[in-house]
This record gives C-alpha cells, structure tokens and sequence, in this order.
C-alpha cells in the first residue's frame, strides 16, 4: 500500500469535512450545502462507505485530498503531508524529484525577479524603463507592490546572472526565462518592462514583459512551463483577494496595467485576464472568491463569439455576471488616469450582462431591417435559452420582444423552442436538490430515467433480495446497460447466498469508468419512504414502465413515419402490415 492509500484508510472523510462544514445524516450518506457554490438546498453529500464526496449542484467532487485542495487551495503535496500528520503516517521519501524541480522553477523565478525589479530601480539601465512607468502615473510603491522591474536590452545578461547563482541552462530554459540556443541559451525578456506573474498564494509563476519602444508584439509571456499555465492564470489575485472578498465582488479587467491602475486608485477587488477570453480555468478560480462578476473590458464583447463562450461559461458556474460599460474606446487603465471618480462610477452603473447584451445589439443591428432581425434571433435566443431563472428569462423575453416590436408568444416559443426537453412531472421519489437545474436541464428525461433506475438499483432497502426481471435493452445509454449487466450478476449472487447488498463488495469488479458513475448515483439521496421494500419496489415498477412506455412511444414514432411514407407511394399491403403493427403498439402501450 503507497503513502496515498495509507493515508486514505486512516482518515474519515466524513470526520474531514465536518471540521470545515457541518454535515447532517441522510440516509446512508451525510449532506450539507455545498461550500464550492452557493445554494439553498444541500447538494453536496458524502459517502462514509465510499469515502468521497460530490455535489450535484457544481458536479465538484473526490475524496479527501481533492477536497482539501478545492477547500483549502492546496497543492496536493501539501494536502498529502497534512492529512498524512493527521493521520500519524509518516511519509516515504519520494524517489521521483518531480516536486522539487517545481520547487527549483518558483526559485530561479524569483532570482529574476529580484534581477529585474533591482535594474529598474536602482540601475541606470532602468531609467527610460522607469520613467515611462511614471509617466503612465504609477507611483513608487506601486511598482514596489506589484515587484515590476525592467529586462535590460542584451541577449544574456539574466542568464548569466542566474548561471552565477548556481542555475543550470536547462533550468534556466524549463523556466521560460531563456530561450534554448546552439550554444547554450539566450534572455527571452528584453528590452521590457516586467511584470511578476504571482498566483493567489504568490507562488512565482511567471513573467510578462511590455515593450519599451513601440514593437511588436507589445506583450510577451512566459511559455507554458511545469508551473505556468497562462489560460487559468489571473493577474494580481494574490493582492485583490483580500478585497474580493470583503466587497463579495470581483472587478475583471483585460492586462497588467488596468489592474494596476485600478489597484492603485483604491479600487482594490480587481484581477486581470491576459487579453484573452475567460476560460473554464479562471471562472473556477474567480468562484473561489467570490460569485459576483464585473467585467471590465474595452471591447464589445457580445460582439465577440470567444468572448460571448467565456461569458457563457461563467454564467453556466452560477456567476452573476455584469458588464462595465467604456466609452470612447478607451481601457480602465485610460480611463482612470484621465479621472479615477469616472472609474468608479462605471464599476457602480455596471449593467447585468443580458441589459448589456441588448444595447449592443441595438448598436450593432438595425431591427428594421429583415436580415438583421434573423441575426439578432440567431445571436440572443440560444442565450435567452440558457438563463436558468424563470422569471429572468420571461423578464428578458419581454424586454427583447418589446425591443423588437415582435410578439412576446412568438419570442416565448422560440426560446422555449431552444431550451432542452427538461423533464416536467415525473413523480420520481430522487430528492429534488440532487435533481434541479443542473442536471435537468441538460439531460433528456429518458436519460434521467435510465440513471434513476440505476440509482433505485444501486440503493434497496436492507432486507431486499430483489434480482432484475427486466432486459438490458431498457437502456439506451450504453454505459447504464454495461452496469446494469453488473448488477444483475451481483445481485443474483447475493440473494442466491441470501445475503445484503454492499456497495464496496459490489464495486470490486467494476471497470473504472463505471466506478465513477457509480460513485455519482449513490451519493444521490432517495425519498426516505424508499427504504420500504414495497414502496422501493413500486417506485421500481413505475420507473420500468415509464422507460417501457417511451420505447413504444419511439417506435410509434417511426411507424409513423414510414406508414405517412407508404401512403405517398400508394404502397397498399407495406400500409396494411404497419398499421397492424402500429395497433398493436398502441394497445400495448395503453395497458403498461
Ligand atoms: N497580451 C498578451 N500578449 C500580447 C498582447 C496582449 O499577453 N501579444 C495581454 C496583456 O496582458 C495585455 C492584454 O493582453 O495587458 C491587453 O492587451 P492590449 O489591450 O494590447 O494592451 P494594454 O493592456 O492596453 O497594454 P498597455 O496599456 O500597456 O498599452
Ligand atoms: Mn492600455
């Protein structure tokens, strides 16, 4: 057994979590609200059995390392050594130096970093770099602050410099500082202003550097690197976080200098992106702080598709998302030399991103006329679709239908129209908090039917001994059929030995791609009336004839279609022996 296996056995999960949260018995498992989103009802469960956790809510989930490192934002070194103490185990030495070469990269970034800031302040190599920052209005201590410094305009002098403290040119070009060359390695920064690439725990990640003298490119960054990954990196979060939280708001603005800026003028709860769209990465960073979103940047960003799908996958994260609105052009950065008062009142009159959407579509398009109409359609209605709120969704339907003079039923229709079949009435007894939003709206009922029926399976009452009498084929979705196989096999040999079903027993033999899903499905919570062997077997029954039922429903269907076929051809004898089959379908549907 690793270090990782031992620790695990050693520490109780639900003993873990209930240091940060408090858990309430449900069933065989513990839930509580889950504190990687906000929300009303409890989502996030744990299993003691299982020794895992999820929420249905966010779809987080995993065991003890993985919470800590979500909760806590560690490493998994670090929640390794931690839980290990815990634990009382004392950990191997680890023979791969994978970890200390990371260690080793953070360190030579900070020698760089010292190399850089000490030629723009204190070296006369500095003094252009020095006085353009100035003249952009930042303030000594900020640059101290921010730890900006300047990469002198040579092709080695930082590779010497870190050579002589003792870092190797392979380091030096793992790095990103230098760049690999026939002889060696040369400065990847030069000639540029620098700015310190400090994650949220101001661990040294990387570097970007801003030309001096207009050239392009105006920015260069680190190239990904074994700690630098420039798509789920936010500028400045190590200073703002503080402030993100106290304000429950996160300003996102587009570079190195409008954060600094707005940092500087006190507006403190602020982060940048590196002029790029927002990605999956930085919304679950951003929502480790705060769930409110200001974005802040200089271009039209409905006009954008990239920014539009960063937009989307923020507001699918459960962010409350709203847009600062710039005129004139200009970036935070300008706007806040010019007047920092402007700045702050932009931030206050930030307008909720589908208000946003409507102005600039009303800038873009003009209503009147017909193709323009179809594209407005085409832009905003799949983003009508997805607003999950009921009542802002019909707010802003009437909004766009009054803004284009249509009738509100037919834009009501249409954006029903793009919405997913959720599934609408089923009296299933799964408890709603494991069901509502998120998982409704994006799976078919069919689909929800299938997992359901899984998840009863995998959940009978303790004194059942109960074996599948139904088909495989009830099941579309493949991976259900597979467990379903499982199952059977289980559960007819357990009742044959008239024993009680026990999820770890059953788990042995599974493939790891069902493992998951079975973790998932039982950490559902049923109706508590469940675990009665009558009710759990009528919810059973009424789950197989609902599946029934939308089997036939398909092939009635189809039938259909092809007696609808059979009669455009005049085909007689082909109508005769469909519609018989059709009747019989029908019947048989009638009496499930
Ligand atoms: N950026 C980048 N690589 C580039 C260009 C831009 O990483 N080749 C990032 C930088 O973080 C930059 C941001 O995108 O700050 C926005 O770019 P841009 O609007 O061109 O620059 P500004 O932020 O306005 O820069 P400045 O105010 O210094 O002129
Ligand atoms: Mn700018």
């Amino acid at each position: 057994m690793d270090d990782v296996e031992l620790v695990k056995e050693k520490i109780n999960i639900v003993d873990l979590i209930s240091e940060y949260l408090p858990l309430k018995k449900a069933g065989v498992n513990f839930k509580t609200n889950c504190p990687f989103h906000s929300e009303k009802t409890a989502s996030f469960v744990v299993s003691p059995e299982r020794q895992i956790w999820h929420c249905f809510g966010c779809q987080k989930g995993g065991d003890v390392f993985t919470f800590l490192i979500e909760k806590e934002g560690m490493e998994f070194k670090e929640a390794l050594e931690m839980l290990a103490k815990k634990a009382g185990v004392v950990l191997q030495k680890r023979t791969g130096d994978k970890k200390d070469s990371k260690d080793r990269l953070f360190e030579i970034n900070l020698k760089a970093q010292e190399f850089f800031h000490y030629i723009l302040t204190k070296h006369k190599l500095g003094k252009n770099a020095l006085e353009y920052l100035e003249k952009r209005g930042l303030r000594p201590e900020t640059i101290k602050e921010f730890g900006i410094g300047y990469a002198p305009n040579s092709w080695e002098s930082l590779s010497k410099f870190l050579r002589k403290r003792g870092f190797t040119t392979e380091e030096i070009v793992t790095s990103g500082l230098g760049v690999a060359s026939k002889s060696g390695c040369y400065d990847r920064f030069r000639g540029r202003i620098t700015f310190p690439l400090f994650d949220g725990k101001e661990k040294l990640r990387g570097f970007s550097g801003r030309v001096l003298i207009p050239t392009e490119p105006k920015y260069i960054n680190s190239p990904q690197t074994p700690i630098f990954d420039k798509s789920s990196f936010l500028f400045g979060l190590n200073l703002a976080k503080s402030q993100i939280r106290e304000k429950k708001e996160v300003i996102l603005v587009e570079g190195e200098m409008d954060m600094i800026a707005s940092y500087q003028a006190g507006f403190k709860n602020v982060v940048a992106s590196k002029g790029t769209a927002l990605t999956e990465g930085q919304v679950d960073l951003i929502k480790k702080y705060s769930e409110n979103l200001i974005l802040g940047f200089d271009m039209d960003l409905a006009g954008d598709s990239a920014s539009r799908r960063g937009i989307e996958i923020a507001d699918k994260s459960g962010l409350d998302i709203k847009v600062i609105q710039l005129s004139g052009g200009k970036d935070a950065a300008e706007v806040i030399r010019e007047n920092p008062a402007l700045w702050q009142s932009a931030v206050e009159e930030a307008m909720p991103i589908y208000d946003y959407y409507l102005t600039s579509i009303a800038k873009r398009y003009d209503s009147k006329n017909p193709s323009d109409l179809k594209k407005i359609g085409e832009e905003l209605i799949p983003i009508w679709a997805k607003i999950t709120d009921d009542l802002v969704r019909e707010r802003y339907i009437q909004r766009l239908s009054a803004f284009l003079k249509t009738e509100e039923k037919f834009m009501r229709d249409a954006v029903e129209k793009a919405r997913q079949q959720p599934l609408k009435s089923y009296t299933g007894l799964l408890k709603k908090a494991n069901l509502s939003d998120n998982i409704v709206s994006t799976k078919s009922r069919r689909e929800l039917l299938e997992e359901y029926l899984i998840t009863l399976l995998l959940h009978p009452p303790s004194e059942s001994n109960f074996v599948p009498f139904f088909p495989e084929t009830l099941f579309l979705a493949e991976k259900w059929r597979q467990l379903f196989v499982y199952l059977v096999l289980y559960l007819d040999s357990i009742s044959f030995k008239s024993r009680s079903f026990n999820i770890n027993e059953f788990v042995l033999d599974l493939p790891k791609e069902l493992l998951a899903e079975v973790d998932r499905l039982y950490l559902m919570e049923l109706d508590d009336r469940l675990m009665d062997d009558k009710s759990w077997k009528k919810e059973l029954e009424s789950v197989v004839s609902e599946l029934k039922k939308a089997l036939i429903k398909a092939s009635l269907e189809r039938l259909s279609l092809e007696i609808r076929n059979a009669q455009e051809f005049d085909k007689i004898d082909v109508m005769e022996n469909l519609n018989k089959r059709f009747r019989d379908l029908s019947v048989k549907l009638k009496n499930l």
